[in-house]
């Protein structure tokens, strides 16, 4: 069977397309000759997933899912959530969303935050949705060099130290969008 993954992240699809059988092949929105935009104008992450595998498999006619990820902070009332891309306006900045970030929690006591992962299946006229999350905590300052967006603030329950001190992969392992793919990977493992 062929897939859609509607990301143009290259690692993303190299990552499922490994934990995958054989009998499912992992096709890029290039493999497919589709270069368009599709705008995240859903208000959650799970609208937004939907939209992405959505516009493949009408337009394109494809078997698909897709995926959304947000920071949920639970002193912000769940902010920047399904914004946090653009959290500090355009253009799409790492650094000045973090910088907003620790900003806006500077006199908060709680720091508890999760990353929330939804991804969205259209398999033979059928839709699922599957959901990672990981929780941890903002660090008041930035740690380590690798990953990106939130990495070096984002410190997950149970380790001592930010995502971004992780090789990526320790991070899968615990991630939300490791967990979300993991569900996504089984589901299709035992497929018919
Ligand atoms: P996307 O839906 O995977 O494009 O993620 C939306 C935004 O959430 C990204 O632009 C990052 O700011 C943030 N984000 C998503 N996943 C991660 C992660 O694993 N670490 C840090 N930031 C992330």
């Amino acid at each position: 069977m062929e897939l859609v993954f509607a990301t143009n992240n290259l690692n993303k699809l190299r990552e499922v397309q490994e934990m995958l059988s054989n009998s499912i092949k992992i096709l890029s929105l290039k493999d497919i000759n589709c270069y368009d935009e599709v705008d995240e104008t859903e208000n959650s992450l799970e609208g937004n997933a939907k939209l992405k595998a959505n516009y493949i498999t009408k337009n394109f006619g494809y078997n698909c899912f897709a995926d959304d990820t947000g920071l949920e902070v639970e002193s912000l009332d769940g902010k920047p959530g399904v914004y946090s891309a653009r959290f500090a306006g355009e253009p799409v900045n790492a650094e000045n969303n973090m910088q907003k970030l620790l900003s806006e929690l500077k006199n908060k006591t709680n720091r508890k935050a999760q990353f929330r992962t939804a991804v969205c299946l259209n398999i033979e006229g059928k839709q699922f949705l599957f959901e990672g999350i990981c929780k941890g905590e903002i660090l008041t300052k930035k740690q380590g060099e690798k990953g990106f967006g939130y990495d070096p603030i984002f410190k997950p329950e149970g380790f001592k130290e930010s995502f971004a001190t992780m090789s990526s992969e320790e991070k899968n392992k615990i991630s939300h969008r490791g967990i979300a793919i993991q569900k996504l990977v089984e589901f299709l493992n035992n497929y018919k």
